[in-house]
């Protein structure tokens, strides 16, 4: 079959260059599509090798029932492998998938492009070097572009198809359509290191090994923060070791070569562990120890949640401020946990008003089948609703979830000052002020602390429990024994913009929104391509639509004027929307429009 012959399916015959990890794969994938398969490694072994490999894989495709006896017969008549480049000449479509080396792949190109016909598309695999450089040791750039696949390709649904500014439309149009025909789905990238999904997603396993390396927290800590705190399927010190410190090395060089950004730069840290040989899993040890070589089970990482040094104070009643939904939430999980709970607002209206949306909370839990109604009840009477913060000085906690306004914190601190006994502890749940500004505006800061809750805080997991520099050991003690019986997560660490959470994750929604300013790319397809490159339970614009742009803007206000890093300041594309009022789905509309779905 020719191209011309068979319009509706591009490519019929496509050769794969480099039979490795990622050329077996796509290698099998374009041959389960019907296609004609030429493989071809470098040597008459490696070529045995490959086919023995591919060979392997389909034979395990069979055992997962993912394709049937007769399927993996048919699809192996359809794949030949062998040495010769030459016989590159009789595909429509040739894939590139040798070693990550420019040289190499500049090699390679030039070669196919004395060998293939003039129409034969030619594509590569590279996952950070400069496709426009590849396509420039070739003749016809206009047909030479970038398939970035990933690994393991048969479970991964996105393909990056990568343009260069010579890319004709066409090629990529091509490219795309067969990329779809394979089940996958693409999202097209320009040509910039780490495309969409590894230029979102290196930046920021970069300040997460950055964050570990200044022993901000602990590497439990930060991948249990991510996990938790985002939903995202890894941490990203674990999700290092899993690529292997080296690759993640090389790809931020690139990075940051083109970019120039610091935040690109690699951590010194992956330098110190590749210098060291420990590249991740592969060899057993990278940020994390394995059980063996090529293990997944880390055998040294700290099970449970952070373990205090020193015994906590004894914590019964627990004292909430605050009306809004982080209160309430806060006071349903204690209470949930059999604490009893004064939720204290500004009047006992308010109070009431409270008291009755945490009751509607539970009737939810009791309808979605998670609680009994007598534990329904047990926790509503559990819960009383004052007026008056006077009525908080004998709790043995007060956790403070008013306003996120730092002179409101300040006097209600000082006001608790008055009124609390002492030894009790004093925490708020801010996400992006300093802890410390609530613990001076007392006159005993020791006793201060930061308990950083998620919404919805029924649900979500984590808590960040914030130290000062003069908050008590036997005060995050304290707060670390009850974060985890009332059955959340907790994880320490410092004072500072954005704690772990909202450090590692803000940053990469605004380098997302600079992509889509700098027309990189399109909101569809960034999201898109981080829910399948990433397995991200949402991409970064609905996720900021979610969060809210102005609250979004605010945080990366905060990381940006305490680092002062430029990288971090916040794209002007999120400050315009800001300011046209597009503040996400509250208002209707953000980066999408919601009314009109
Ligand atoms: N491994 C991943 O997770 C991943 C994901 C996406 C993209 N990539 C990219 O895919 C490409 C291939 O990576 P890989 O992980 O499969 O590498 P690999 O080392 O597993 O495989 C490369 C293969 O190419 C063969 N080869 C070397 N020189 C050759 C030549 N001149 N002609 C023909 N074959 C030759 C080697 O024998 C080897 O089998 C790289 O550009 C890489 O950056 C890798």
């Amino acid at each position: 079959m020719t191209r011309s012959q068979d319009m509706e399916r591009p490519f019929p015959t496509v050769a794969v260059v480099g039979l490795g990890t990622m050329g077996t794969g796509v290698a099998v994938a374009v041959a389960r599509s019907g296609r004609r398969v030429i493989g071809i490694e470098a040597t008459e072994d490696s070529a045995a090798r490959a086919l023995a490999r591919i060979e392997e894989a389909t034979a395990h495709a069979v055992d997962r029932e993912r394709i049937t006896a007769a399927e993996r017969t048919a699809l192996l008549a359809r794949i030949t492998v062998g040495h010769a480049l030459t016989a590159a000449a009789e595909a429509d479509l040739v894939i590139e998938e040798v070693p990550e080396q420019l040289e190499l792949k500049r090699e390679v190109f030039a070669e196919l492009d004395r060998i293939c016909p003039e129409g034969t598309v030619l594509a590569t695999g590279t996952t950070a070097l400069s496709v426009t450089r590849i396509a420039a040791a070739t003749a016809r750039p206009e047909r030479v572009l970038g398939l970035h696949f990933f690994n393991p390709v048969h479970t991964m649904k996105l393909v990056e198809v990568v343009r260069t500014v010579l890319t004709s439309p066409q090629t990529a149009e091509d490219a795309a359509a067969f990329a779809r025909d394979l089940g996958k789905e693409p999202v097209a990238a320009g040509d910039r290191a780490g495309f969409v999904v590894n230029g979102l997603l290196f930046a920021y396993l970069n300040q997460a090994a950055a964050m570990y390396e200044s022993k901000y927290a602990s590497r439990e800590d930060i991948d249990a923060a991510m996990r938790l705190g985002c939903g995202l399927p890894m941490g990203p010190l674990a999700l290092l070791d899993l690529i292997g410190v080296d690759t993640a090395r090389t790809v931020l060089e690139a990075m940051y070569e083109q970019s120039r950004d610091k935040l690109h730069a690699p951590a010194p840290i992956l330098g110190q562990l590749v210098s060291a040989g420990l590249l991740g899993r592969k060899s057993g040890r990278g940020f994390y120890t394995y059980e063996a070589p090529g293990s997944s089970r880390a055998v040294d990482a700290a099970t449970g949640p952070a373990r205090a040094k020193v015994p906590g104070r004894a914590v019964h009643t627990v004292g909430v401020c605050g009306s809004g939904t982080m209160a309430t939430g806060i006071a349903e999980v204690f209470a949930k946990a059999g604490h009893p709970v004064l939720l204290a607002a500004r009047s006992q209206e308010k109070a009431d008003r409270a008291k009755a949306q945490l009751a509607r909370s539970l009737e939810r839990s009791v309808t979605k089948g998670r609680l009994s109604g007598d534990q329904r009840d047990a926790a509503l009477a559990l819960v009383t609703p004052v007026g008056q913060y006077s009525e908080l000085a004998e709790v043995d906690l007060v956790v403070e979830a008013v306003a996120e306004d730092l002179a409101v914190k300040r006097e209600l601190f000082a006001i608790l000052d008055k009124i609390v006994r002492p030894g009790a502890v004093l925490a708020t749940t801010t996400s992006s002020l300093p802890v410390i500004s609530c613990a001076t505006a007392t006159s005993r800061p020791q006793d201060v602390i930061g308990m950083h809750f998620f919404n919805p805080a029924p649900a979500m997991k984590l808590v960040e429990v914030v130290s000062t520099v003069l908050t008590a050991p036997d005060v995050t003690a304290t707060v670390l024994e009850l974060t985890a019986k009332v059955r959340k997560h907790p994880v320490e660490c410092g004072d500072r913009a954005g704690f772990i959470v909202n450090a590692l994750l803000f940053p990469y929604l605004n380098d997302a929104v600079r992509m889509l300013q700098e027309h990189y790319a399109t909101v569809d397809d960034i999201d898109t391509a981080m829910k399948l490159g990433c397995g991200y339970p949402m991409g970064p614009f609905e996720l900021l639509d979610v969060v809210g742009l102005d609250v979004s803007l605010t945080i990366e206000q905060v990381l940006h004027q305490e680092f002062r890093e430029p990288g971090l300041a916040a794209a002007p594309l999120l400050e315009h929307l800001v300011a046209a009022g597009c503040l996400g789905r509250k208002t209707g509309r953000g980066f999408r429009d919601h009314a009109r779905r």
